[in-house]
């Protein structure tokens, strides 16, 4: 891609980002964005009509890049860094895409990291060092939601623990990061979770007032919160706030809390038919009561005591899921009970698929 076409893109993208306010007009300017940038229009025609809604007319474009001093503008700036990065990675990730297309499963690709609902991630080396490429499923390339990551990228830039984009693609849809050790919330052992120190869960919570400092918004789901041995926990997967309302570090500490509570368990198909899920919960509560706790007392001792407020209850109501699961794990009886009702409950399941059979055109129960 020509220098220009990257600066221009940088542009387009940090004022819609930045400027428009309604996620609507926003969305159009960013399907648009290659189509905007390729035009060979000059500079007061970068939004053209067809893409304006009144809302965003070429004027306050043009306002805009004077106002922040175009190019010079961080914002701007970090993201032209960022496009003409991809170019270092492009061949790489043509090769994967590629190696990708002959899998019928592309998550049995021995390079695949990890999935969540927009994309697959998988390490890839280039230059003796590896990466992580956020490919996305195929319904999710919009180029917005590609601009929330490298939003949220600037505003993250050098945090430690905290996912570090290093490349991006609006074109490919395509994410470069460096490689956060360590496994997921989802995936993570019984053994890993007894490993987790003291100071990692302090450092964790350091991590996650800093974000609140930086205007980051994460995204609290297991899957994207990981754990190394050495390390501790990293954080991918974060957001710039966009139309929903930024969170305040009481509610982030609580859905992280949330996060390390279903450690071990999110994601996962359990067979609650049988006995050997109950010792597995009962294992890996064990050990999850035990970090919630500690986050607990880190969380107390660390955050400003309004913001300890805020997540004390909801962490309080984690702790009573935790605490509700072990007690049933440890009852013979009340396992039993469960056992029992989960496997009526898959009868009728099959019973009322089976009266749901269409036979010849017609409903009929068999
Ligand atoms: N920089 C990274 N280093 C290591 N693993 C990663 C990295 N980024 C993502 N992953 C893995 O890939 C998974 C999916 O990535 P994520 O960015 O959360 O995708 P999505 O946006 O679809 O949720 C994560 O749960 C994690 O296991
Ligand atoms: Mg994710």
């Amino acid at each position: 891609m020509e220098k220009r076409l990257e600066v221009r893109q940088a542009q387009v993208a940090a004022f819609a980002s930045e400027r428009i306010e309604h996620y609507a007009d926003r969305r159009r300017v960013f399907a648009a964005l290659s189509e905007i940038a390729l035009s060979g229009c000059g500079a007061e025609e970068i939004v053209p009509d067809e893409f304006s809604s009144g809302a965003v007319s070429q004027w306050q474009y043009v306002d805009y890049l004077r106002h922040v001093g175009g190019r010079r503008h961080e914002k701007i700036r970090g993201r032209v860094e960022l496009l003409e990065n991809y170019s270092v990675f492009a061949g790489a990730v043509d090769d994967l895409r590629a190696a990708l297309d002959k899998y019928e499963d592309p998550e049995q690709h021995l390079a695949f990291l990890g999935k969540g609902s927009n994309s697959r991630v998988y390490a890839v080396d280039v230059g003796n060092t590896l990466y992580a490429i956020r490919i996305p499923k195929p319904e999710r390339t919009d180029p917005g939601v590609i601009d929330g990551h490298i939003a949220a990228a600037l505003l993250g830039r050098w945090a430690p623990h905290l996912e570090q984009i290093v490349a991006a693609s609006y074109e490919q849809g395509v994410t470069v990061a460096e490689m956060v050790p360590g496994v997921d919330m989802g995936h993570i052992s019984v053994d890993e979770i007894q490993c987790v120190q003291g100071r990692q869960i302090e450092d964790l919570i350091d991590t996650l007032q800093d974000t609140q400092e930086r205007g980051i918004n994460i995204d609290p789901k297991p899957s994207n919160v990981l754990y190394d041995l050495l390390e501790g926990y990293g954080i991918v997967d974060y957001q710039a706030p966009d139309d929903f309302a930024f969170q305040g570090v009481g509610e982030t500490v609580a859905s992280i809390a949330s996060a390390l509570g279903r450690a071990g368990l999110y994601g996962k198909q359990l067979d609650y038919e049988k006995r050997e899920t109950y010792q597995y919960v009962q294992a890996v509560q064990l050990a999850n009561l035990v970090v919630v706790q500690r986050y607990q007392a880190a969380a107390r001792e660390r955050l400003h005591s309004d913001d300890y407020e805020v997540a004390a209850g909801k962490i309080e109501s984690i702790l009573a899921t935790i605490r509700a699961a072990l007690q049933e794990c440890g009852d013979p009886q009340a396992v039993e009970t469960r056992i029992d009702r989960t496997k009526k409950l898959r009868e009728s399941r099959m019973t009322s698929e089976r009266r749901l059979v269409i036979r010849d055109g017609n409903v009929r129960t068999i």
